[in-house]
């Protein structure tokens, strides 16, 4: 069977750091209780004109570079974001264009902070079917631009960032020692639309509008949710929550990403944590986590991987991969 193999991976950071303690001076907040609460110290936040494609194209070289693939050769790119360069054309396109891949079919996918284990999905898809063979999925936001900067439950915990994976299509016995992606699952709730959103939009404001979110209610069903679909996504490839060597799960909080791995019966030693210096970067957070696992050494080919992830909507969705 064709199985989809991740072959490289590349992620970028804004040079600019805003630390607990920079927030701290124009919002009413001090280091200690972002630390208790969520565990991060410090984000990136891009530089003034610095856009999401600027983002994506960075960490998009570097995947290509890992893979030792050219722009060319891809037939799908997929590029998970909310804060998009323009409302259309797809912000992918944009990078399309930029890395000089002039065949294939580059599109955009929303599904907040579950973007890129969407685009994971729909490559996968892609590449299983026989409709793509190669593919770039990135996963690249800047949050910075749609923060209320005077809203101390929120601003103090996102940051923008991008990273990037090579997908490749790959002949496999088609048992739960292949490399590659091993299962996908998804799911959506829209009755808690108003539990996480950005109060702007072309339909509604006509402008891009500020991330409103109730805390709570986010916390009370990222931790059943992320891990009843972990467990599904672990049952469909066929392997034991023992098996996995790690949880690189989307980073929104220390406590949501401990509290999901006890849930699983994971040690946190197996868990990839990067909440701490990234922040929240949604669709960026998973794959920014994987390339420094992958380039620290960390992860190491034929380990069994699992990433999860739940934002606005609620969307959520997990994956298993043999690295
Ligand atoms: N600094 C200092 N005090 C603060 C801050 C801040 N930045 N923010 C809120 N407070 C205050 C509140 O005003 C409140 O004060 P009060 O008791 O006088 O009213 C007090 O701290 C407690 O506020 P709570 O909202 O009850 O704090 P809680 O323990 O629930 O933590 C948090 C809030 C961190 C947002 C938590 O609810 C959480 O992690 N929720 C998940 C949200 C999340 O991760 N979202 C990311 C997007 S979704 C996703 O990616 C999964």
């Amino acid at each position: 069977m064709i199985r989809s193999r991740i072959i490289g991976c590349g992620s970028y950071l804004p040079e600019k750091i805003l630390t607990n303690d920079d927030l701290s001076r124009f919002v009413e907040t001090n280091n200690s209780w972002i630390v208790e609460r969520t565990g991060i110290r410090e984000r990136h936040i891009a530089a003034e004109g610095e856009t999401t494609a600027d983002l994506a194209e960075q960490a998009a070289r570097k995947a290509l570079s890992a893979a030792g693939i050219e722009a060319n050769a891809l037939d799908l790119l997929v590029l998970a974001t909310s804060t998009p360069d323009n409302t259309f054309p797809a912000t992918a396109t944009r990078v399309q264009a930029r890395l000089g891949m002039t065949g294939g079919v580059a599109f955009d996918v929303q599904a907040v902070c579950a973007g890129f284990v969407c685009a994971l999905s729909v490559a996968d898809s892609f590449i299983r079917s026989g409709q793509a063979r190669t593919a770039l999925i990135i996963g690249a936001e800047t949050y910075s631009r749609i923060l209320d900067w005077s809203d101390r439950t929120t601003c103090v915990l996102f940051g923008d960032g991008a990273g990037a994976a090579v997908l490749s299509a790959e002949e496999s016995p088609g048992t739960t020692a292949d490399r590659g992606v091993l299962a996908v699952k998804m799911h959506s709730d829209g009755r808690h639309y108003d539990a996480l959103y950005v109060d702007g939009g072309v339909s509604t404001t006509q402008t891009a509008g500020h991330l409103r979110m109730n805390g709570r209610e986010v916390f009370r069903h990222a931790v059943g949710n992320l891990a009843s679909v972990a467990t599904e996504a672990m049952a469909a490839a066929g392997v034991a929550p023992e098996a996995i060597d790690w949880l690189v799960p989307h980073q929104a909080n220390a406590r949501i990403i401990e509290a999901t791995a006890k849930k699983l019966g994971l040690p946190m030693e197996k868990v990839v944590m990067t909440v701490d210096r990234h922040a929240n970067t949604s669709a960026a957070s998973i794959p920014l986590a994987l390339c420094e696992a992958v380039a620290d050494g960390r992860v190491k080919p034929g380990q069994l991987l699992v990433m999860e992830a739940i934002g606005g909507g609620f969307v959520w969705g997990a994956a298993v991969v043999r690295w």
